[in-house]
């Protein structure tokens, strides 16, 4: 700016002082000459208000359009330019000036862009997150956490975190981690209307360059699928604990009742084949046991083949029509000879055994088993059917589970354990396969099972 307007000036300065030299000197020839006088004067006077012109276009005009784009840049109209071609130094500004418009501009818009970036992500996390500040006003609340607690950004944003959170864990956390500036972290149940979820929030403090607390950041994780799977695996363990404790505590017994004391031959005898029977229940159970774990392990592959599905069924017969001939029951099959599948044989050899040793188990004697086998284009439909005891339509989504059994104690006196479907329904669907279940109570049973040809 000093170069500018020296330079500017220098010709202006000099051309005036040139201007009133020449006048003074005009005026001392004057000498009384009041017409001449005034005549100068006015020369004078149009002289410099033309070199004071020509300043003003050339140099202060432009500066106050610059000066009034830069005004519009601190509002923040980045796309504001100013032009000029005057002279030299009023075409350099212009281009710093729209230089720096320029610059701005895309820095505005790479933060915009970050901006919208950090919303999305923020707004898309499954998860809730809440921001606080060291007061305890709430500053951000997420879509994530809206949808858990329902209610809109408004009922939440700018009150303080006490009067809008419902739930007491929520509170808990926050008043711990601002006393303690620490993250903490709680378990909580939420309850929608009838639903009830469980939750998981983390608070953990935000500090400033001072190290002073600015605030707490609060994730909250829905972890009802967690708790279920967890229940679960604990009622695993504490159902096979308890089916191994049952034929151990037998096995157990009578061992040391023939141990410690003299029996006729009949009553050891009669032990003995308890012991034996149980010891056989123990086999079948820890059986089951490691072909489900084999069955849910990940990576888990079926060895698949083509084969011919009477021969399959003819293989499995002989053992379930001689249990069905010791319960009296009437087995029947129909199935064509010419349908052929690619499958895993052994497992659909396990699935029809299991499916017609309950059928052959539920029906009291005298009953009918069926079964038959048939296809279509795409699927071979295998069907298990019984005049058994049937099943209430409210059990039948469970019979699937594992350990679940309808009668325990009937289960028990035909050595069943309740993981015979939960086999069949994994093998069925590894395989891509359906089971429809259709029961009722006295009448029978009867179970279909489709299988992909392929
Ligand atoms: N055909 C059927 N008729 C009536 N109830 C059945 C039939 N099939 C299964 N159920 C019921 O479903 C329950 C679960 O069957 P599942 O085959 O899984 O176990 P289980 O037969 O008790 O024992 P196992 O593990 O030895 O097969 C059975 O206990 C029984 O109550
Ligand atoms: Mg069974």
């Amino acid at each position: 700016m000093k170069i500018l307007f020296s330079k500017a000036l220098f010709p202006n300065i000099l051309g005036i002082t040139i201007v009133l030299i020449l006048s003074g000197w005009l005026m001392v020839q004057a000498e009384g000459n009041w017409v001449f006088t005034i005549a100068i004067i006015l020369f004078e006077f149009l002289v410099i208000s033309i070199i004071f012109m020509q300043f003003y276009n050339k140099y202060t005009r432009p500066l106050k359009k610059a000066s009034k784009t830069v005004n519009e840049m601190i509002r923040g109209n980045y796309s504001a330019r100013f032009y000029n071609g005057n002279s030299e130094e009023m075409e350099q500004l212009s281009k710093n000036i729209n230089k720096l418009a320029r610059n701005m501009n895309e820095i505005t818009i790479q933060e915009q862009m970050h901006a919208e970036q950090l919303t999305s992500i923020i707004d898309n996390m499954k998860n809730g997150l809440v921001l606080i500040d060291e007061k305890g006003y709430v500053h951000l609340v997420n879509r994530g956490f809206l949808e858990m607690f329902h209610g809109n950004e408004k009922q939440y944003r700018g009150h303080l975190y006490y009067d809008v959170f419902q739930n007491e864990a929520m509170h808990d956390v926050v008043q711990k981690t601002f006393l303690y500036e620490q993250p903490v972290k709680q378990q909580f149940k939420n309850k929608r209307g009838l639903t009830k979820n469980y939750m998981e929030v983390i608070a953990a403090p935000i500090f400033n360059e001072h190290n002073m607390i600015k605030g707490a950041v609060l994730v909250i994780y829905d972890i009802t699928e967690l708790k279920r799977l967890e229940k679960m695996r604990k009622d695993f363990v504490a159902n096979v604990s308890h089916e191994l404790r049952t034929p151990i505590t037998s096995i157990r017994g009578f061992a040391e009742t023939l141990k410690e004391a003299q029996h006729d031959e009949k009553a050891a005898e009669e032990f003995i084949e308890i012991i034996y029977k149980e010891s056989h229940r123990l086999q079948l159970l820890i059986e089951d046991l490691l072909e489900l774990s084999r069955l849910e392990r990940e990576g888990f592959q079926l060895e698949k083949e083509d084969f011919n599905v009477k021969q399959m069924i003819d293989a499995v017969l002989p053992s379930l029509e001689q249990k069905a001939e010791k319960k009296e029951l009437n087995l029947a099959t129909s199935i064509s000879s010419d349908i052929s599948i690619h499958a895993d044989v052994e497992k659909l050899k396990q699935v029809i055994i299991n499916l017609v040793d309950n059928a052959i188990n539920y029906t009291p004697s005298g009953g009918d088993v069926n079964l038959k086998v048939s296809e279509d284009e795409h699927r071979v439909h295998f069907s298990v059917e019984d005049t058994g005891i049937g099943m209430e339509q409210k059990v039948i989504q469970r019979i699937f589970e594992r350990f679940y059994r309808v009668d325990k104690d009937r289960s028990r006196n035909t050595g069943g354990t309740g993981l015979g479907l939960a086999i069949v329904k994994h093998i069925v669907e590894v395989h891509q396969g359906e089971i429809v279940v259709d029961s009722e109570v006295s009448k029978g049973t009867a179970i279909h099972v489709y299988i992909p040809k392929d």
